[in-house]
């Protein structure tokens, strides 16, 4: 007899539905799987004859032809055992399963019969949905996250015994709910305040800033003026994710296997900071076995790279590419894999190895070839690439001493969600979300400037030899300052503002 069993797989950020053909025929016993699988697919069969065995089933000593169509992609890893083993108990005719083509199975199997944890679930569940799939049965440990999906029936499946039985009829199992509304709506708190941060007004206006539109920033500065503390403080003003983009952070998380146990979505944006000594591959993505990078586990993030210029040249030099396209795409012989990246790039550095080139109380020690080596590892077309640059001096004891606290994040997050409405409304069916995602055709129709806008943006563009790049950054940043104030032109202090957070680039690195 032959069946077809549902099951999914993985390709980039998506799913995608495998369909599992078993053929059980009299004949020679042999047991065959075709269709690309991996070594851990091919090896599902001796994890399958152990689990069977432990609740009174068998693989029959006949010929078994297992086929995964589409037969022309790579089959990779162990989540096909669970539908493989059905696959069989059903060809087999020891066990009879209603409607086939309504449910989708997906999991590992352990030598006990017990189903595993495994990564994607939740794009494979979302791409069965879309197929006409309704009921999925997939591990215990990933039901809360495939339940995300709505008007999808999960099933946690703990060991292939329930599942026989639930299948049969003996004892069925009770389908998973998530109540998404629920969990959006206890929004994440951040232990750390802006209110700690003494002084540094400008540059806390440039991270709302940033924050509203979604710009990258570099913070630049001597030791100890909070530059670290700062950006650490960033996560607690950022807008509150929308459903959208809260299901691709959770998507690439998923596929990372980096959702955290009993998390069913990332429901606040992300913040990666990784350690300098990290390689390109580990920040972009990539490895024989392909998996998302730093940039993308920050996709609607913020990637927060601390002290730039210690972080290895080749790993700074691939974010390049990224960075403009907001995806990253890795090429394997079996295929191209590609990961969302559109997060914010937030870094920090000091001028010069001793910290103090350009600060007013403290006399630099560097020699300027040492000085013009150590801004040289930040290349030129990264910091073109960063749409604020802001310095952040040492405090002064004035500001320091005072006792009163400064704003909140709460209060400055008031702001940044209101400006971040404004441009989800407006921006509504483009699929993008926020200012720094807009293309040169949305930046033509969106960012508009009346004549007196106009003529300052044309003399910034050739007193400070800007980029057509950093022309196109400084407008959309303007938008957003425009968005923050609610007002719909963009005017020329707007456009003061964002040229202001350009010109650093020219102190340090001219
Ligand atoms: N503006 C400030 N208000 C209050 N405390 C501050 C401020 N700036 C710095 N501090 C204090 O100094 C400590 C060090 O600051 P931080 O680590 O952010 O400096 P940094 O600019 O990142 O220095 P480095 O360049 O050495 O990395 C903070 O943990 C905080 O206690
Ligand atoms: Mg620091």
């Amino acid at each position: 007899m032959i069946t077809k069993i549902n099951s999914g797989g993985l390709q980039g950020i998506d799913g995608y539905i495998i369909s599992v053909e078993t053929n059980v025929s009299g004949g020679f016993p042999a047991w065959e799987i075709v269709g690309l699988p991996d070594t851990a697919v091919r090896e599902s069969k001796e994890r399958i004859r152990s689990a069977l065995s432990s609740f009174g089933y068998v693989i029959p000593g006949k010929r078994i032809v297992i086929n995964l169509a589409p037969a022309d992609v790579k089959k990779e890893g162990a989540a096909l055992d669970l539908p493989i083993a059905v696959g069989l108990l059903t060809a087999s005719e020891q066990i009879y399963l209603q409607k086939p083509q309504e449910c989708a199975f997906v999991g590992e199997l352990s030598l006990d019969g017990s189903v595993r944890r495994v990564t994607g679930v939740l794009p494979m569940v979302i791409k069965a949905y879309q197929s006409g799939i309704r009921k999925v049965f997939v591990p215990y440990e990933n039901a809360e996250e495939a339940a995300v999906v709505k008007g999808m029936e999960v099933y946690g499946v703990k060991n292939l015994g329930d599942l026989i039985e639930h299948i049969i009829g003996v004892r069925s199992m009770v389908p998973v709910k998530v109540d998404i509304d629920k969990l959006f709506s206890g929004s994440s708190k951040w232990s750390l305040d802006f209110s700690e941060v003494r002084g540094q007004e400008s540059a806390k206006r440039a991270l709302e800033v940033a924050a509203a539109g979604g710009h990258n920033l570099l913070l630049i500065g001597p030791p100890g003026s909070g530059k670290t503390m700062l950006a650490q403080r960033l996560p607690s003003i950022l807008p509150d994710l929308t459903f959208d983009e809260a299901l691709e952070a959770t998507k690439v998380h998923s596929i990372a296997g980096r959702l955290p146990r009993n998390v069913p979505m990332i429901l606040s944006r992300p913040f990666r900071s990784p350690h300098h000594t990290i390689s390109a591959v580990g920040l972009s993505g990539g490895g024989t076995n392909p998996k998302p990078g730093e940039i993308s586990l920050s996709h609607n993030g913020v990637l927060f790279l601390d002290e730039l210029p210690e972080f290895r040249k080749d790993a700074l030099e691939v974010l390049r590419q990224p960075l403009e396209d907001g995806v990253v795409s890795i090429t394997r012989v079996n295929g191209t894999y590609s990961y969302p990246c559109n997060m914010m790039l937030v870094a920090s550095m000091n001028p010069c190895p001793c910290g103090f080139y350009g600060d007013k109380n403290h006399d630099c020690t560097c020699t300027p070839k040492k000085i013009s080596s150590y801004l040289g590892k930040v290349s030129g077309p990264l910091l073109d690439r960063i749409d604020l640059h802001i310095e952040v001096p040492a405090v002064e004891y004035k500001a320091l001493e005072s006792h009163t606290p400064a704003e909140s994040s709460v209060k400055i997050k008031e702001r940044v969600n209101k400006a971040r409405k404004i441009q989800t409304m407006r921006y509504k069916g483009t699929g993008i979300y926020s200012n720094s995602q807009l293309t040169p055709a949305l930046i033509d129709k969106y960012c508009r400037l009346g004549e007196d806008a106009n003529e300052l943006m044309k003399s910034a563009f050739e007193n400070l030899g800007l980029s057509a790049r950093a022309h196109n950054r400084v407008l959309k940043v303007a938008r957003t300052i425009a968005d923050l104030e609610g007002q719909d032109e963009i005017k020329s202090e707007h456009i003061a503002e964002a040229i202001m957070y350009r010109s650093l680039d020219r102190k340090f690195w001219a």
